[in-house]
């Protein structure tokens, strides 16, 4: 038996982090396991422009802990104003990727796009300067189930067609649909895939029926809602079966409890502190164990076109139970017991 797990320091290509208290309470539980975090940009006010994303970056570095290592990777949200100078000079600030909200969609996201074809110019600025367009794909006038099936069907293969050399990764893929047009989207004229996916802990594991088939349970509700059985077993084929287009973003998305156990709740899951043991036990139980370590830790850096992380992380196979609250935020599978933990001291890799 395996009781030790050793994985190259991961990456989580899509996080929410927010900003001030809730930023400082949460933050140690994505800079203690992951090296680089892709932050999103729907704080309140947005990060919009090359300006907000050097704040926020700001920001995020004071609060991370002394001892963690980690680096924020910015972006900024495509909004209806955005242009191709906006693009440029968040690239020149080191903006790694924009995020496309449509319009009301989802958290924060009034401010989103209505029209995405509008936006050409800015998506072909992105194209030629190589920032990724990270998308959250769900037609916001669709069914909610069918949302994501219907961005997938509609708007993507304009995306994909009309701004040539864009690269996409289409966020928290969480329908069979959305995975199989992953898989058969057209690459690069290099021959590199142009669109890829993340793959959140949840949309790994829930149903529909765990968020609202028993007691109403708000800790599972989020955006992209989880769907059907086979939708979820195609996500988590996806996951597990070493296609590099599929890697982790774990969408750690943390609303106080109030305004998740509310009468207008919030979408979101809170699962950066137990990402990595549920990923463990995930692969484990699938027998694929050996490929975790690429779908956290170069899968993602490789379609970013980053350096893989150096060092290591250890997790060690140990139950324990997860905290019922974590500064007021509801982690993913609070109170329950997992078979794997983090432990720190895993090699941090050269300092600097
Ligand atoms: O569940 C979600 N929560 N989905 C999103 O798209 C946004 C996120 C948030 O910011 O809370
Ligand atoms: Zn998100």
């Amino acid at each position: 038996v395996t009781d030790e797990l050793t994985l190259r320091r991961p990456d989580d290509l899509h996080l929410h982090l927010r900003d001030g208290d809730l930023l400082r309470a949460v933050v140690r539980h994505s800079s203690g396991p992951f090296a680089r975090g892709l932050v999103m940009p729907n704080t309140v006010p947005p990060v919009l422009t090359a300006t907000d994303a050097e704040a926020y970056r700001k920001e995020i570095r004071d609060a991370v802990p002394a001892g963690h290592r980690f680096e924020p990777l910015m972006t900024i949200k495509v909004v209806p104003s955005t242009t191709a100078e906006t693009v440029r000079q968040a690239r020149a600030a080191g903006v790694v990727a924009a995020k496309l909200y449509p319009e009301g969609v989802t958290t924060n996201s009034a401010d989103g796009v209505r029209d995405v074809m509008a936006l050409a110019l800015a998506f072909a600025a992105m194209a030629e300067v190589g920032m990724v367009l990270c998308v959250h794909g769900e037609s916001p006038e669709a069914f909610c189930l069918d949302r994501e099936a219907r961005f997938v069907d509609h708007t993507l293969p304009r995306l994909v067609d009309e701004v040539p050399d864009l690269r996409i990764v289409l966020e928290h893929v969480s329908s069979a649909t959305a995975v199989d047009w992953v898989r058969s989207a057209p690459t690069g004229l290099d021959g590199r895939h142009r669109v890829a996916a993340t793959v959140t802990v949840h949309h790994l594991l829930l149903t529909l029926d765990d968020v609202v088939g028993g007691m109403l349970a708000p800790h599972h509700f989020c955006k992209p809602l989880a769907k059907r059985p086979e939708d979820r077993d195609a996500v988590l084929a996806a996951a597990l079966s070493g296609d590099p287009r599929f890697f982790l973003g774990t969408d750690s998305a943390p609303h106080r409890r109030r305004d998740k156990e509310s009468a207008e709740g919030c979408a979101g899951v809170f699962t950066a502190p137990v990402a990595l043991p549920v990923l463990a036990e995930v692969f484990e139980d699938h027998g694929a164990l050996p490929r975790l370590d690429a779908f956290t830790g170069s899968h993602g850096a490789a379609f970013y076109g980053l350096a893989p992380n150096e060092g290591t992380v250890r997790l060690v196979k140990e139950p324990w139970v997860v905290p019922a609250d974590h500064g007021g935020v509801v982690p993913f599978r609070a109170g329950t017991t997992l078979r794997w933990q983090f432990v720190d001291g895993g090699d941090q890799g050269p300092t600097g």
